[in-house]
Protein backbone atom coordinates (compact mmCIF):
# COMPACT_ATOMS: atom_id res chain seq x y z
CA UNK A 1 0.00 0.00 0.00
CA UNK A 2 2.66 2.47 1.26
CA UNK A 3 6.53 2.05 -0.19
CA UNK A 4 9.03 3.87 0.87
CA UNK A 5 12.42 3.37 -0.72
CA UNK A 6 15.96 5.19 -0.39
CA UNK A 7 14.21 8.44 1.64
CA UNK A 8 16.19 11.11 2.78
CA UNK A 9 15.12 14.42 4.52
CA UNK A 10 17.86 17.28 4.72
CA UNK A 11 17.64 20.13 6.78
CA UNK A 12 19.88 23.45 5.43
CA UNK A 13 22.40 20.59 4.72
CA UNK A 14 21.89 18.78 7.78
CA UNK A 15 21.01 15.27 6.91
CA UNK A 16 18.11 14.15 9.73
CA UNK A 17 16.93 10.77 7.10
CA UNK A 18 19.27 8.83 4.86
CA UNK A 19 18.23 5.73 2.49
CA UNK A 20 14.95 4.46 4.57
CA UNK A 21 13.23 2.05 3.17
CA UNK A 22 9.59 0.87 4.65
CA UNK A 23 6.49 -1.07 3.38
CA UNK A 24 3.14 -0.59 4.87
CA UNK A 25 0.84 -3.31 3.46
CA UNK A 26 -3.08 -3.14 3.62
CA UNK A 27 -5.04 -3.37 6.84
CA UNK A 28 -1.63 -3.42 8.95
CA UNK A 29 -0.13 -1.49 11.73
CA UNK A 30 3.69 -0.81 11.32
CA UNK A 31 5.66 0.58 13.64
CA UNK A 32 8.78 3.21 13.52
CA UNK A 33 10.37 2.80 17.17
CA UNK A 34 13.57 5.10 17.70
CA UNK A 35 14.99 7.53 20.30
CA UNK A 36 14.72 11.42 20.27
CA UNK A 37 15.65 12.94 17.33
CA UNK A 38 16.46 9.44 15.17
CA UNK A 39 14.02 11.28 12.35
CA UNK A 40 10.95 9.72 12.79
CA UNK A 41 8.60 12.99 12.61
CA UNK A 42 10.73 13.54 9.49
CA UNK A 43 10.26 10.17 8.06
CA UNK A 44 5.97 10.57 8.47
CA UNK A 45 6.54 14.55 7.60
CA UNK A 46 8.06 13.44 4.10
CA UNK A 47 5.29 10.59 3.25
CA UNK A 48 2.58 13.43 4.54
CA UNK A 49 4.25 16.22 2.31
CA UNK A 50 4.98 18.83 5.26
CA UNK A 51 8.91 18.18 4.02
CA UNK A 52 10.39 17.54 1.01
CA UNK A 53 12.01 14.44 0.61
CA UNK A 54 15.67 15.65 -1.10
CA UNK A 55 15.91 11.71 -2.52
CA UNK A 56 14.17 8.39 -2.93
CA UNK A 57 10.94 7.15 -3.62
CA UNK A 58 7.16 7.62 -1.85
CA UNK A 59 4.78 5.24 -3.74
CA UNK A 60 1.01 5.00 -2.35
CA UNK A 61 -0.95 2.17 -3.89
CA UNK A 62 1.34 2.20 -6.87
CA UNK A 63 1.61 5.96 -7.28
CA UNK A 64 4.81 8.01 -6.74
CA UNK A 65 3.31 10.63 -4.49
CA UNK A 66 6.93 12.13 -3.38
CA UNK A 67 7.15 15.51 -3.25
CA UNK A 68 3.49 16.20 -3.31
CA UNK A 69 1.97 19.03 -1.31
CA UNK A 70 0.07 17.69 1.97
CA UNK A 71 -3.43 18.76 0.82
CA UNK A 72 -2.46 16.41 -2.12
CA UNK A 73 -1.33 13.44 -0.17
CA UNK A 74 -4.70 13.74 2.27
CA UNK A 75 -6.66 14.19 -1.03
CA UNK A 76 -5.35 10.13 -1.95
CA UNK A 77 -6.43 9.14 1.32
CA UNK A 78 -3.30 9.34 3.44
CA UNK A 79 -3.60 11.86 6.80
CA UNK A 80 -0.92 12.30 9.67
CA UNK A 81 -1.86 13.27 12.90
CA UNK A 82 0.92 15.17 14.38
CA UNK A 83 2.98 15.21 17.93
CA UNK A 84 1.56 17.89 20.09
CA UNK A 85 -2.19 16.95 18.71
CA UNK A 86 -2.75 20.60 16.99
CA UNK A 87 -6.38 21.35 17.97
CA UNK A 88 -7.58 25.09 18.20
CA UNK A 89 -8.28 25.08 22.13
CA UNK A 90 -10.82 27.87 21.67
CA UNK A 91 -12.51 26.01 19.68
CA UNK A 92 -15.32 23.50 20.52
CA UNK A 93 -15.09 20.00 20.09
CA UNK A 94 -17.40 20.25 17.15
CA UNK A 95 -15.87 23.25 15.77
CA UNK A 96 -12.32 21.56 15.75
CA UNK A 97 -14.31 18.46 14.20
CA UNK A 98 -15.91 21.13 11.37
CA UNK A 99 -12.42 22.92 10.74
CA UNK A 100 -10.85 19.44 9.91
CA UNK A 101 -13.27 18.57 7.35
CA UNK A 102 -13.40 21.83 5.79
CA UNK A 103 -9.47 21.59 5.38
CA UNK A 104 -10.03 18.16 3.90
CA UNK A 105 -12.29 19.98 1.20
CA UNK A 106 -15.65 18.43 2.78
CA UNK A 107 -17.79 22.02 3.26
CA UNK A 108 -20.38 21.04 5.94
CA UNK A 109 -23.11 23.76 6.64
CA UNK A 110 -24.41 22.87 9.68
CA UNK A 111 -23.69 19.48 12.86
CA UNK A 112 -23.34 16.57 10.77
CA UNK A 113 -24.95 13.29 12.70
CA UNK A 114 -22.02 11.64 13.74
CA UNK A 115 -22.38 7.94 14.55
CA UNK A 116 -18.42 7.40 13.88
CA UNK A 117 -17.80 9.76 16.68
CA UNK A 118 -20.60 8.09 18.96
CA UNK A 119 -19.03 5.15 18.46
CA UNK A 120 -15.29 5.55 18.42
CA UNK A 121 -15.23 8.66 20.61
CA UNK A 122 -17.85 8.58 22.73
CA UNK A 123 -16.38 10.95 26.08
CA UNK A 124 -16.33 13.38 22.79
CA UNK A 125 -19.38 12.75 21.64
CA UNK A 126 -20.69 14.09 25.05
CA UNK A 127 -18.66 17.05 24.72
CA UNK A 128 -19.49 18.74 21.48
CA UNK A 129 -20.04 22.34 22.77
CA UNK A 130 -17.57 22.36 25.11
CA UNK A 131 -13.99 24.22 24.32
CA UNK A 132 -11.11 22.05 23.48
CA UNK A 133 -8.87 23.55 25.76
CA UNK A 134 -10.51 21.93 28.63
CA UNK A 135 -10.41 17.91 27.38
CA UNK A 136 -8.05 15.80 29.26
CA UNK A 137 -4.54 15.06 27.87
CA UNK A 138 -6.26 11.50 26.46
CA UNK A 139 -9.44 13.41 25.39
CA UNK A 140 -7.58 15.91 23.33
CA UNK A 141 -5.63 13.06 21.94
CA UNK A 142 -8.70 11.38 21.21
CA UNK A 143 -9.88 14.94 19.52
CA UNK A 144 -6.45 14.73 17.32
CA UNK A 145 -7.47 11.35 15.84
CA UNK A 146 -11.31 12.37 15.46
CA UNK A 147 -10.13 15.17 13.18
CA UNK A 148 -7.99 12.83 11.65
CA UNK A 149 -10.86 11.09 10.71
CA UNK A 150 -12.60 13.60 9.17
CA UNK A 151 -11.11 13.51 5.65
CA UNK A 152 -11.73 9.63 5.57
CA UNK A 153 -8.35 8.74 5.49
CA UNK A 154 -7.55 5.09 4.22
CA UNK A 155 -4.16 5.09 5.87
CA UNK A 156 -3.91 7.55 9.19
CA UNK A 157 0.01 7.95 10.14
CA UNK A 158 0.15 8.64 13.70
CA UNK A 159 2.84 10.72 15.71
CA UNK A 160 3.91 9.71 19.12
CA UNK A 161 -0.11 9.53 20.12
CA UNK A 162 0.51 8.22 23.72
CA UNK A 163 3.14 11.17 24.61
CA UNK A 164 2.36 12.69 27.80
CA UNK A 165 -0.69 10.61 28.55
CA UNK A 166 -1.05 8.23 32.09
CA UNK A 167 -0.58 4.62 31.17
CA UNK A 168 -4.17 4.36 31.61
CA UNK A 169 -4.85 7.23 29.03
CA UNK A 170 -2.43 5.64 27.01
CA UNK A 171 -3.91 2.24 26.91
CA UNK A 172 -7.23 3.75 25.45
CA UNK A 173 -5.47 5.66 22.77
CA UNK A 174 -3.85 2.15 21.98
CA UNK A 175 -7.16 0.45 22.13
CA UNK A 176 -8.78 3.27 19.67
CA UNK A 177 -5.89 2.56 17.50
CA UNK A 178 -6.94 -1.16 17.37
CA UNK A 179 -10.67 -0.11 16.56
CA UNK A 180 -9.18 1.83 13.66
CA UNK A 181 -7.65 -1.19 12.61
CA UNK A 182 -10.53 -2.97 12.36
CA UNK A 183 -12.40 -0.47 10.76
CA UNK A 184 -10.10 -0.68 7.64
CA UNK A 185 -7.75 1.86 8.28
CA UNK A 186 -3.94 1.26 7.74
CA UNK A 187 -1.62 2.85 10.76
CA UNK A 188 2.04 3.84 10.10
CA UNK A 189 2.45 4.59 14.46
CA UNK A 190 5.60 6.06 15.32
CA UNK A 191 6.13 5.39 19.30
CA UNK A 192 8.60 5.53 22.18
CA UNK A 193 6.39 3.46 24.32
CA UNK A 194 8.13 0.69 22.51
CA UNK A 195 6.51 -2.62 24.70
CA UNK A 196 3.26 -1.68 24.15
CA UNK A 197 3.59 -0.43 20.86
CA UNK A 198 4.95 -4.58 19.89
CA UNK A 199 2.01 -5.87 21.18
CA UNK A 200 -0.19 -3.58 18.69
CA UNK A 201 1.88 -3.61 15.90
CA UNK A 202 2.28 -6.45 13.07
CA UNK A 203 5.33 -5.18 11.75
CA UNK A 204 8.28 -2.46 13.02
CA UNK A 205 11.30 -0.96 12.09
CA UNK A 206 14.14 0.56 14.19
CA UNK A 207 15.47 4.17 13.08
CA UNK A 208 18.71 5.41 14.26
CA UNK A 209 20.15 8.84 13.50
CA UNK A 210 17.90 8.57 10.66
CA UNK A 211 18.79 4.78 9.12
CA UNK A 212 16.54 1.63 9.50
CA UNK A 213 18.83 -0.19 11.37
CA UNK A 214 16.71 -3.25 12.38
CA UNK A 215 13.00 -4.49 10.99
CA UNK A 216 10.92 -7.60 11.28
CA UNK A 217 8.02 -8.65 13.01
CA UNK A 218 6.89 -7.51 15.87
CA UNK A 219 7.56 -10.55 17.77
CA UNK A 220 10.62 -11.39 15.95
CA UNK A 221 11.67 -7.70 17.47
CA UNK A 222 11.12 -9.11 20.78
CA UNK A 223 13.30 -11.76 20.50
CA UNK A 224 16.24 -9.36 19.25
CA UNK A 225 18.68 -8.94 22.16
CA UNK A 226 19.78 -5.47 20.81
CA UNK A 227 16.18 -4.22 20.57
CA UNK A 228 15.40 -5.79 23.93
CA UNK A 229 19.15 -4.28 25.25
CA UNK A 230 18.32 -0.74 23.57
CA UNK A 231 14.80 0.12 23.83
CA UNK A 232 13.37 -1.98 26.99
CA UNK A 233 16.31 -2.31 29.26
CA UNK A 234 15.37 -5.37 30.65
CA UNK A 235 15.86 -9.10 29.53
CA UNK A 236 13.83 -10.51 26.53
CA UNK A 237 9.92 -10.75 27.95
CA UNK A 238 8.29 -14.12 27.97
CA UNK A 239 4.98 -12.58 26.79
CA UNK A 240 4.07 -10.25 24.51
CA UNK A 241 0.81 -9.99 26.22
CA UNK A 242 0.57 -5.84 27.92
CA UNK A 243 -1.62 -6.32 29.92
CA UNK A 244 0.74 -8.73 31.79
CA UNK A 245 2.73 -5.34 32.93
CA UNK A 246 2.19 -1.84 33.27
CA UNK A 247 2.67 0.10 29.90
CA UNK A 248 5.92 1.86 30.68
CA UNK A 249 7.52 4.76 28.08
CA UNK A 250 11.03 3.76 27.05
N1 LIG B 1 12.61 21.84 11.00
C1 LIG B 1 13.84 21.39 11.32
N2 LIG B 1 14.94 22.13 11.10
C2 LIG B 1 16.17 21.69 11.39
N3 LIG B 1 16.43 20.48 11.93
C3 LIG B 1 15.37 19.69 12.19
C4 LIG B 1 14.04 20.10 11.90
N4 LIG B 1 13.19 19.09 12.27
C5 LIG B 1 13.98 18.10 12.75
N5 LIG B 1 15.29 18.47 12.71
C6 LIG B 1 16.43 17.64 13.12
O1 LIG B 1 16.35 16.41 12.41
C7 LIG B 1 16.66 15.31 13.27
C8 LIG B 1 15.48 14.35 13.30
O2 LIG B 1 14.39 15.01 13.93
P1 LIG B 1 12.95 14.35 14.05
O3 LIG B 1 12.06 15.38 14.68
O4 LIG B 1 12.56 13.81 12.74
O5 LIG B 1 13.25 13.17 15.07
P2 LIG B 1 12.25 12.30 15.96
O6 LIG B 1 12.77 10.92 15.89
O7 LIG B 1 10.86 12.56 15.55
O8 LIG B 1 12.52 12.90 17.41
P3 LIG B 1 11.52 13.03 18.69
O9 LIG B 1 11.51 11.68 19.31
O10 LIG B 1 12.22 14.04 19.53
O11 LIG B 1 10.19 13.47 18.20
C9 LIG B 1 17.01 15.90 14.62
O12 LIG B 1 18.41 16.04 14.68
C10 LIG B 1 16.34 17.26 14.59
O13 LIG B 1 17.04 18.18 15.39
MG1 LIG C 1 9.19 13.26 16.55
Amino acid sequence: MLEVRGLGVSYGGIRAVDAVSLEVRPGEIVSIIGANGAGKTSVLNAISGIVPPDKGEIRFEGESIGGLPSHAVVARGIVQVPEGRMIFGTLSVEENLQAAAHQSGRFVLRRRSRPDLQRLFPALADKLDSPAAGLSGGEAQMLALARGLESRPRMLLLDEPSLGLSPRLAEEVFGLISRLREEGITILLVEQNVRRTMALADRAYVLESGRITLHGSAAELMSDERLVSNYLGIPAPESLNPSSEEAQPC
